[in-house]
């Protein structure tokens, strides 16, 4: 079963360990950069992903500062883990949780042109395109 746990002194290190391919490091901020964001920006939310006891992945995510709305900051499947349906299953979880504050009616997410892995998982999961183009990534929504 799929579960998020919080980060703290139990799994710190181990979350900073978890890494992607090469050629993907163009496309998400390595753990240690994310945590220490949200230190300094205290609206993220970050979030360590777990296969039952096995921790397989980071997702960070935000009320954002600026516009007041629900942005996914960071997703990431560490290389060991991905292609088992482990960061499809954390976005769907994801988007639940933030589904329950009827407050809000949408959730962004933006990539980088050419991660189009990311953006079939966005799509499969009804995200669309909003039209943007923010610091060179698309931005997609989910309204809800
Ligand atoms: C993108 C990422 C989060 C996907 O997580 P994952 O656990 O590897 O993916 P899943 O196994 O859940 O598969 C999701 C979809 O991608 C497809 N997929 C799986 N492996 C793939 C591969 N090697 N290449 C392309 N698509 C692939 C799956 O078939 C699935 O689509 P489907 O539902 O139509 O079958 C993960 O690969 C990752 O961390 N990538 C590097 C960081 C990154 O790009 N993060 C997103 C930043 S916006």
């Amino acid at each position: 079963m799929l579960t998020f746990k919080e980060i703290d002194r139990n799994n710190f290190f181990d979350v900073i360990k978890l890494g992607v391919a090469e050629e993907q490091k163009k496309f998400v901020a390595n753990n240690m950069y994310s945590l220490a964001q949200a230190k300094a920006l205290p609206e993220c939310v970050c979030l360590s992903i777990y296969h039952d006891d096995v921790l397989v992945g980071f997702t960070m995510y935000c009320i954002d500062h600026e516009d007041n709305e629900y942005w996914i900051y960071r997703l990431m499947i560490d290389t060991k883990y991905q292609s088992k349906g482990y960061g499809k299953a954390a976005m769907v979880k994801l988007v639940d949780r933030i589904k329950e504050d009827k407050e809000h009616q949408v959730i962004y997410i933006s990539f980088e042109p050419e991660n189009t892995w990311a953006k079939h998982l966005y799509e499969k999961l009804g995200f669309e395109a909003d039209g943007r183009v923010l610091d060179g990534e698309i931005v997609y929504k989910l309204a809800y």
